[in-house]
């Protein structure tokens, strides 16, 4: 017995092992070397090991990132060493100064320099003992910050546990003698979001009516602070690493080889980090990233610059503020004033209406900016902008710019106030704002502004993929009465398309190709496709999962929606409405009639060995099918049923009337299912 438990130990810390791995891979160096699909099953058999003996559930396996109890309040936690800010320079001129004064206090001692990108984020210290991850503090203001640790366990590159080779060659370099529970090692960076993130979450956020966020930085810090680390979890936050000590010192005699350590660890450090001999080359550095910054997948808004030499470091100090061995170098702002033209009304795919400034045209930073969306009304009343305003303009963590604040001081008194239209400025029907939403929205099911923008939805890549089925071709589509509906597309003839503008043979029936193979997508991609309200492209792959085929989903009850772990109340709120809407449940027959694939495939079917390697066990009456059709169903899907409960069962499916079974289930801690709970778990609900 013992020595099988001691098997089942190694083999969970086994798991874990290789799921941090893989972790490291993907969240650490974008280079996964398995598919999502086999990560899956690696995690889901941790997942079922833990579940079995939850005796060995440790707070550092990679299934216990996410706590699932929001906190009440944060902690305050004094930094052994401050988090210090820095000094800005703005111009070459400065950062020669700024070189002038560290040579003159190197008093002709060798140094070089680190240059690293200023991440646009917050900073925050981990703190690690006996190689786990036991505290997390925000910067706060420099000397008290708050404990995070929940939040921070959630930024999935961060590892838990540090490998226990690494650590000891860091503790051996310790100068202080010190008991090694007692060791500190304190790991410092920069908590961001990416760029992509920060715009899904403020598109969202309008989308809610909720405030938006002026910039990633903003946007990171409000992150870390919220009170429920499953809502942290979502918000996919990274973290990049650049500092490091070792019971309140420096573990190494340079800045570049504490970097090295980290990178070993695991931890991820910004690639672009770059070991400079003098100014020079810091100046090369800086114009480099000046002209790349839109390329990175992450907001900066300059560098900073290090002396590379900790005793140096600690030889020049710190002022109140900021330490002297160090200096940030800020890129120009991408910020231009402008005039606002005109505000008008775009229709979006839900019928959302978005006001957008038209601003006369003002480069910032290399591209010409014309428009700038105000998200909603209550954001032009928060700004309380006027068409022919003068505007602070930025560009900023996003692609899109948008409107910083109005510059009353120009006003002449010939602005004009914008008000929201209350019709439908491309098909006049009626508009209605829900109570407590910002948002507007057009009603009227044959808008042919919703319909455009559904099409383009619906055609998108990471949709139904239709390639060539482009906006101009989507407006002379729609405008021409050829597609009312998504299913319109698979009537197309080519003699239709040859009518239109810039439409050759060849393109028509490419085209035409494109538009059959999407006929067979993978199930998933329909269900996303659809642009159902609150269904991205990760809830349509959690229903695919849970659902074979769009029947099934359309039937699903609201309570039985919910029931799946990752779908709140208000997605499958939206989920079962969509599905009641008589419209849309003529479209899902008009899409099956004219051939489109609405059940699982062959490529899911891989998924559908998720019961591989599970044993089951059967007990009382079954309402939706016999218990010879369950036993199929399980080995069908690469399960295994067995006659009696034992340590190795993984579930036990309780029927009605059950039998000692269920007493035995109980007696071992072996997890049961109803009816409804396993017809889900095997995709037919
Ligand atoms: S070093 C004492 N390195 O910029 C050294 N800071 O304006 C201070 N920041 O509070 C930190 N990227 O939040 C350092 N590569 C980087 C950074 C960085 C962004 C932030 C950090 C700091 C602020 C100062």
């Amino acid at each position: 017995m013992a020595e099988r438990l001691d098997h089942i130990r190694r083999k969970i810390e086994k798991l874990r092992e290789q799921i941090r791995y893989h972790d490291y891979r993907y969240y650490v160096l974008n280079d996964p070397v398995i598919s999502d699909f086999e990560y899956d099953q690696l995690v889901e058999e941790l997942r079922r090991l833990e579940e079995q003996y939850p005796q060995f559930i440790t707070p550092d396996s990679p299934t216990q990132r996410v706590s699932g109890q929001p906190v009440e309040g944060f902690e305050t936690y004094v930094h052994a060493r401050p988090m210090l800010s820095l000094d800005n320079s703005y111009s070459e001129a400065d950062i020669r100064e700024f070189d002038r004064r560290i040579r003159k206090l190197a008093a002709g001692r060798p140094f070089n320099y680190v240059s690293e990108l200023k991440i646009d984020g917050v900073s925050m210290a981990l703190h690690y003992s006996e190689g786990r991850l036991v505290r997390a503090v925000t910067r706060g203001d420099g000397v008290r910050g708050e404990v995070v640790t929940e939040n921070a366990r959630t930024i999935r590159s961060l590892p838990l546990v540090l490998d226990d080779e690494v650590l000891s060659e860091l503790l051996s370099r310790r100068r202080r003698s010190a008991r090694a529970d007692e060791v500190v090692v304190e790991v410092r960076g920069e908590v961001f979001l990416p760029r992509e993130a920060f715009s899904e979450l403020n598109r969202e956020r309008a989308e809610a009516g909720e405030p938006l966020f002026a910039n990633p930085r903003n946007a990171a810090a409000g992150t870390l602070k919220l009170l429920d680390p499953r809502i942290v979890a979502q918000r996919k936050l990274d973290m990049f690493c650049y500092a490091l000590l070792v019971d309140n010192e420096h573990p190494f005699a340079t800045h570049w080889e504490a970097l090295q350590w980290l990178r070993r660890a695991r931890f991820k450090v910004n690639p672009h980090n770059r070991l400079c001999s003098g100014i020079e080359d810091v100046i090369d550095y800086y114009e480099q990233f000046k002209e790349r910054r839109d390329a990175l997948a992450y907001e900066v808004d300059g560098i900073v610059v290090k002396v590379n030499q900790t005793a140096l470091q600690e030889e020049f100090g710190a002022t109140a503020k900021a330490p002297r061995w160090a200096i940030a170098y800020k890129f120009p702002a991408r910020q231009a004033t402008t005039r606002v033209k005109d505000i008008i009304v775009q229709v979006g795919r839900t019928g959302a209406l978005t006001p957008v400034a038209i601003l006369e045209p003002v480069e910032i930073g290399g591209v010409t900016v014309t428009r700038s969306t105000l998200h909603n009304e209550d954001e032009i009343e928060r700004l309380g902008v006027k068409i022919g305003d003068w505007v602070l303009v930025e560009r900023s963590g996003d692609v899109i710019p948008k409107v910083v604040k109005v510059i009353p001081e120009r006003r002449t008194g010939r602005e004009r106030p914008f008000k929201m239209p209350d019709r439908c400025p491309v098909c006049g029907g009626r508009v209605v704002r829900p109570p407590g939403e910002a948002i507007r929205r057009c009603i009227s099911a044959t808008c042919p502004a919703k319909l455009k923008a559904g099409l383009k939805f619906y055609a998108h890549r990471r949709a139904m993929d239709i390639e060539g089925l482009g906006d101009a071709l989507i407006d002379q589509l729609v405008d021409r009465g050829l597609v009312k509906d998504f299913a319109d597309l698979y009537h197309l003839k080519k003699a239709d398309l040859m009518n239109l503008e810039r439409m050759g043979d060849k393109s028509a029936t490419k085209l035409l190709e494109q538009i059959e193979a999407s006929k067979n997508r993978e199930l998933y991609r329909l269900i996303f496709a659809l642009g159902i309200r609150h269904v991205g492209e990760r809830t349509a792959q959690i229903l695919a999962e849970h659902y074979d085929s769009i029947q099934a989903l359309m039937n699903a009850s609201r309570q039985e929606l919910e029931a799946i772990p990752e779908i709140g109340p208000i997605v499958a709120q939206s989920i079962y409405e969509w599905f009641r809407e008589p419209r849309n449940r003529k479209l899902i027959s008009r899409l099956k009639a004219a051939g489109v694939r609405m059940k699982r495939g062959p490529e899911a079917a891989r998924r559908g060995t998720r019961l591989a390697g599970l044993q089951f066990v059967l007990t009382g009456r079954l309402a939706s099918m016999t218990r010879e059709e369950a036993t199929r169903l399980i080995e069908q899907l690469g399960g295994r049923v067995a006659s009696s409960v034992s340590r190795r069962t993984n579930y036990v499916v309780v029927g009605e009337e059950p039998g000692s079974k269920l007493d035995r289930a109980r007696e071992l801690g072996i997890p049961t299912l109803t009816e409804r709970e396993f017809l889900n778990m095997v995709g037919r609900q």
